[in-house]
Parts: structure tokens; C-alpha cells; sequence
């Protein structure tokens, strides 16, 4: 299909022409990496011998997100283009030659890398989700680099799904003033011709502060006394598949009508470095028979070590109606006796130190982390979930077998 501009991206394009410095920020899926994908190739089409950098936090991500992206765009724009283009995708940065100039694709994970990309001059430097990156300086550093002798005017451009206040991208592009900065904000629901109706429905029914950053494209503020903020989930989605243990946290309810609790189901592996990796949440609203199939489908489907349920109501009852939908379950009964928040403090200082990271699509689980404060409210369903297994994984570890001679 060919690329379809619409006025607003034309509007970009005229703030762009009269910055140096231009964040696109907005909800997801909005063309922000299309739109700036497009005038990086245009500027190394026009420029023959010109250097433009595309970088992004995690190279893993560049590979699997933003290069693919490049690819799909220039399809659309050029067909055929990319095909007679010479790519090379050997070594840590990945590159694309058009018209004797050159366009990097990297990772500012890699030191060395970073080290050798600064290294050279550019005409453009691209920065993708800025979201995900820490430290401002950083890109401050690559922008340095922005003095290839070119005939025209140097770019940085960065785009974001945005994230919270305190990020330095807020205080660059939407609080500070500066001469030849600029910013613009774009939504799904303002391209929406270039979008499936079903996207849109789908990001209309996120939890509340999921859909305030991914519909409406908002700058983020934490709840007071929320024990998860934004930053401690920003740039964990990631996809892992290999694991040396894996547990299946329960939180069942009690009553089965319809306004009664969820149950809290969410499968968590540990990976051999000691992480942990929230991999599904099959929480929802079930009779007793239904969670226990869902535990067991969960428990075979991810190659489960163990269950972990809670059983302060229900006691044994909780582990035979499982062991029924699954004879060969390993069930481990937890009790909790101390405050919810108590056993949850921990959990969420794993996060600090960055011991977990989560699969995509993980909204509902994700919105309730953001929400709940302690002491407020009961616990949520899949928050207890969670907190039981990562417990269980990284927190209360059982003890493991050591080889060999202690
Ligand atoms: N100009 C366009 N014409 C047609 N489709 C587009 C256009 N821009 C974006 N898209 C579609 O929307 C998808 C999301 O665009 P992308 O730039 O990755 O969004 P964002 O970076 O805002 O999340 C693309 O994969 C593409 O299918
Ligand atoms: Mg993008």
C-alpha cells in the first residue's frame, strides 16, 4: 500500500523547517517514526555523501522495531527502492546506503559503538523513543556530532510515546523555550484513514492512565503514593522465551458473581541470570471451575514448575479444585499474614534495580501496578498475582542445588 500523507504531516514538516531540534510526541501508532523515517531518507537522497544516525536505547529494539520500520516505509514510499539499495547488517549498527550517502541504524547500549559513532560527523541524527533513554546526555552527545558539511541546515529529531513529567524530554520540548526547539504533538485518532478501526477501539478500552499516554499522547504524572511509577515500567517490554524456572502466580476469588473479584493469574519466568520476565496474565473474572482450567492451561502451556496460590480463603479447597484440572500440578499453598503492602514493597524495589521486565500487552496488569496505592485500597487481583510469584522467583528464593563443592 502507498504511504498516504495526510495535512497534519505537512504541518510537522513546516515546524520542522524552521527547527534544528524537533521532538514528534504522541499516542502509538500516530506515524511519528514514519514522519521522520520519510525526512531522513529525503535528506539522504538529496545530499549525496551525506551521514544520518538512526539510535535508539536497546540495538535488540532497532532490529526488531525501527529497521523493519524503515524497511515498510520505503516500500510504501518508493516501491522497490530498498531492494537496490546495498544494506549491510553485519555487527552493531546495521546501515543503509541510497544515493552515495549513508544511514546508520544503532543502539546507545553498546559503549563501544557509541563510542565509534561518535567518531564521525552527521547530517541528521535521528533519536527514537527518547522514552526509554535516561540521560539526556546522551543524546546531547551524539548532537555534538551534527557537523557533516552539508548544504543545508543540521537536524536532530526525536520522537516518543510520551512519557512522565519528570523525564528530561518534558523539560527540553515542553517547558524550557529555546531558539530553534519545537515539538508536535499527534494522535491516532488524528490519522485514523491510515489506521484500522479496530486499532483505535482497542486503545479506547486500555485502563485509564494506559489510555491518557497511548490514545490521547499525555505526558504522564504518577499517583501520590503509588508503589510503581511510570518510570519503573518504562522500557521493560521486551521478548524473552528461555527460562530456568517458571511459576504461575494465583490470586483466586472467592465468590463467583458478577461483581465479584478477579482472579489473579499471571505467569512469571526467571531467566538464568537471575531475572525475572512477567510473560502472560490470564487474570479474569471466573466460577471456580474456570480459573482452575485456566491455571492448568497456563501451567502446561508455559512449561510451568509451579503454581503459586494464594489460600487464605478457600485453604485446601484452593489446591484440589486445581489438582482436578490437573492431576500432575505442583502447587505451592502461600498464606498472606502480613499487609498486602508489606510483601509488595519488595516486588516493586525489584523493579528499581531493573530485575524485571514484562511481554508486551500486559495493559490491564500494567494499569493496575500504576494505580494502586497502598493503605487506599485492597490490593488488585493481578497485582497480588504478580507479587506472589515474583516473590516466590526472586524474593523468598528456594534453595537452589549447587554442584560441585561449596
Ligand atoms: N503516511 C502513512 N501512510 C500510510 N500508513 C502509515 C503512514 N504512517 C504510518 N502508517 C502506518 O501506521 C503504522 C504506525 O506508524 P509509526 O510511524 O510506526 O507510528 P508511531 O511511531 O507513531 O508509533 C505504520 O506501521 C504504518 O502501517
Ligand atoms: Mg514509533
Amino acid at each position: 500500500m502507498p504511504a498516504n500523507w495526510l495535512p497534519v504531516h505537512k504541518k510537522i514538516r513546516d515546524e520542522i523547517n524552521k527547527s534544528e531540534d524537533f521532538l514528534i510526541y504522541g499516542g502509538a501508532g500516530s506515524s511519528k517514526t514514519w514522519t521522520i523515517l520519510k525526512i531522513v531518507f529525503v535528506r539522504a537522497m538529496l545530499w549525496p555523501g551525506s551521514r544520518h544516525i538512526c539510535l535508539r536505547q536497546r540495538f535488540e529494539h532497532v532490529k526488531t522495531t525501527l529497521w523493519p520500520s524503515a524497511k515498510e516505509l520505503m516500500n510504501a514510499e518508493w516501491p522497490g527502492l530498498w531492494d537496490q539499495c546495498e544494506t549491510n547488517r553485519s555487527g552493531g549498527s546495521w546501515s543503509i546506503r541510497i544515493n552515495d550517502s549513508e544511514i546508520l541504524f544503532g543502539g546507545l547500549d553498546d559503549k563501544e559503538r557509541v563510542e565509534k559513532h561518535l567518531g564521525a560527523e552527521y547530517a541528521t541524527v535521528y533519536i527514537n523513543e527518547a522514552s526509554e533513554i535516561q540521560d539526556e546526555s546522551a543524546v546531547n552527545l551524539i548532537s555534538s556530532r551534527l557537523r557533516q558539511n552539508i548544504p543545508g541546515r543540521h537536524l536532530l529529531l526525536v520522537d516518543e510515546n510520551p512519557p512522565s513529567k519528570k523525564h528530561w524530554s518534558y523539560k527540553r520540548y515542553i517547558l524550557d523555550e529555546v531558539q530553534g526547539r519545537g515539538c508536535f504533538k499527534i494522535n491516532p485518532i488524528d490519522v485514523k484513514e491510515n489506521l484500522p478501526e479496530s486499532y483505535i477501539r482497542r486503545l479506547e478500552s486500555l485502563p485509564d492512565r494506559l489510555r491518557q499516554r497511548f490514545l490521547h499522547g499525555e505526558f504522564t504524572v504518577d499517583v501520590e503514593g503509588a508503589l510503581w511509577s511510570w518510570d519503573m515500567l518504562e522500557g521493560i517490554k521486551t521478548d524473552l522465551d528461555d527460562f530456568r524456572r517458571v511459576v504461575v502466580g494465583v490470586d483466586p476469588a472467592v465468590t463467583s458473581n458478577a461483581d465479584s473479584d478477579e482472579t489473579g493469574i499471571v505467569v512469571i519466568g526467571q531467566t538464568s541470570d537471575d531475572q525475572a520476565h512477567v510473560i502472560a496474565d490470564y487474570s479474569g473474572r471466573y466460577k471456580p471451575s474456570e480459573w482452575a482450567q485456566k491455571v492448568a492451561d497456563a501451567y502446561d502451556m508455559h512449561y510451568a514448575d509451579a503454581v503459586v496460590a494464594e489460600v487464605n480463603q478457600g485453604g485446601d479447597l484452593v489446591e484440589s479444585n486445581l489438582k482436578n484440572h490437573h492431576v500432575g500440578m505442583n502447587v505451592k499453598q502461600v498464606r498472606a499474614t502480613r499487609g498486602k503492602h508489606i510483601r509488595a514493597e519488595p516486588v516493586a524495589s525489584l523493579y528499581e534495580q531493573n530485575k524485571v521486565t514484562h511481554a508486551r500487552g500486559l495493559d490491564d496488569l500494567e494499569g493496575q501496578m500504576l494505580e494502586w496505592v497502598p493503605g487506599v485500597g485492597p490490593s488488585p487481583d493481578r497485582v497480588d498475582a504478580l507479587v506472589w510469584g515474583l516473590t516466590e522467583l526472586l524474593v523468598h528464593r528456594s534453595p537452589q542445588i549447587h554442584f560441585g563443592i561449596a
